[in-house]
């Protein structure tokens, strides 16, 4: 097996910057609520600051008051107005799927939205049509169907019923934002349970919400928010680096704090748990509609585990670091059912399969996935980003561990989730 060289502190404390998916939600529910709103512990990283920007370019106010904290002025959802210019999203599939969505429901608003060359490979057809079922009116300037994206916003229909193939979160908001900006219903069922945060921040505000039996629930209006208080919880998926590293450390104890446990977020708990990973979640509590919590860190002896189909929602941004924790594993690592990897900010099956090769690694690559056994040793290399902050960062938590000098070509990437990243690593 792989050795490790790390050594933490007897008592390594930190807290991760706050979750992307609930921040670039904070940033839509307050745009549709109208009056004022606070967000609290709000994500400072490009990808939810270019869908804040594009939000007030439609005539939202977000001023900064204090660190990781803004107050919100908004119109209400009636009164949003066309943005001048495009809208920028960046490198945030998040923020241009489920601005999608919003904005497609708003009669009057004509925008384009776009973003970088990596946002601009992503598949669109997955929102673009369920949006026409509900009578958007939407369209791509390409035969893939990518962005950019130009929507001329309108009452939309109910949607029943939304039987979804592939359990996206940024579908199933997508959809749900179309339903609320234009006060229609929604019926949404989805094969395994995705982060329900929109669900959650629904709720949050008063609206109305029926769970039915399996995966599937129905959204009913009137949808008319008034401006509340938006506390964003420590991302569990920026965390995740540091679980990894706080497990294969060689002694130490880590203490992650005030990080958002959302049961359908938490499939890397279990994963690391089933690989003898010892991660203990204390001082449990609800805020927003999020269960918020602790989470300590032992130096663990892992070993490789099977990682089930339904598990794969919930771990889907944290696969590459999962792989950097199975080259430390008795017995190699293994994961399959994880197609959609291929449609992230980069395709991750190839990221991952291609820089282990890089470092000498006998990997093979699945459709749906990759597998290697259990590894003996490695080769130092020049590792590639691929536009991709966390195959970025799963590399320099490699390099942490095993201290060799691994380089890796573009680090700058991580500012679209995780700015504090270099600084909490050179704190080691
Ligand atoms: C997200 C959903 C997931 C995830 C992404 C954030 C969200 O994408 O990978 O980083 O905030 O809804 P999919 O819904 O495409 O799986």
């Amino acid at each position: 097996m792989l050795k490790t060289n790390l050594e933490l502190p007897d008592l390594f404390e930190i807290e991760v910057p706050g979750d992307k998916s609930v921040s670039h939600r904070s940033v839509l529910f307050s745009a549709l609520a109208e009056g004022t709103s606070k967000i609290s512990g709000f994500l400072e990283a490009e990808d939810p600051l270019n869908t804040m920007k594009s939000f007030s370019k439609l005539g939202v106010d977000y001023s900064k008051i204090g660190p990781y904290e803004y107050k919100v002025t908004s119109p209400g959802k009636k009164k949003l107005h066309s943005p001048s210019d495009e809208l920028d999203f960046g490198n945030g599939g998040t923020g241009i799927r489920l601005a999608a969505g919003l904005i497609a429901g708003l009669p009057n608003i004509r925008a384009v939205l776009n973003g970088d060359e990596s946002l601009r490979k992503r598949p669109m057809k997955r929102i673009i049509d369920p949006l026409r079922v509900m009578g958007s009116q939407i369209k791509s300037f390409n035969e893939k169907e990518t962005a950019p994206l130009e929507i001329v916003g309108r009452i939309l229909h109910s949607h029943n019923k939304h039987t979804a193939i592939l359990s996206s979160a940024q579908v199933k908001s997508c959809l749900m934002l179309a339903a609320i900006s234009s006060d229609v219903e929604l019926d949404y069922e989805e094969p395994e349970l995705s982060r329900d945060h929109t669900e959650n921040m629904l709720q949050f505000l008063g609206g109305n919400l029926e769970k039915k039996e399996g995966h599937r629930f129905i959204i009913k209006p009137p949808f008319s928010f008034k401006g509340a208080h938006f506390k964003v919880p420590g991302d569990i998926s920026s965390a995740a680096f540091f679980i990894v590293l706080g497990l294969l450390a060689k002694k130490g104890n880590l203490l992650i704090k005030n990080i958002g446990l959302n049961p359908a977020r938490i499939g890397i708990l279990t994963v690391l748990r089933n690989m003898g990973g010892k991660i203990i979640e204390e001082d449990l509590r609800e805020e927003c509609g999020e269960i918020t919590g602790n989470l300590r860190v032992y130096p663990s002896i892992l070993k490789k585990t099977e990682i089930s189909k339904d598990l794969i929602p919930s771990i889907i941004d944290e696969i590459p670091i999962l792989t950097i924790a199975g080259l430390f594993s008795e017995g190699g690592f293994k994961i399959s059912h994880a197609e959609d990897l291929r449609a992230k900010e980069s395709d991750r099956i190839h990221s991952m399969v291609h820089n282990l090769k890089k470092l000498k690694i006998n990997v093979e690559e699945y459709k749906d996935g990759y597998e290697f056994s259990e590894v003996q040793s490695l080769e130092i290399a020049m590792v590639e980003s691929f536009m991709d902050h966390r195959i970025a960062m799963s590399f320099l938590i490699l390099n942490k561990i095993i201290n060799l000098g691994l380089k890796i070509d573009d680090s700058s990437w991580i500012e679209t989730s995780f700015p504090t990243f270099h600084s909490i690593l050179a704190r080691l």
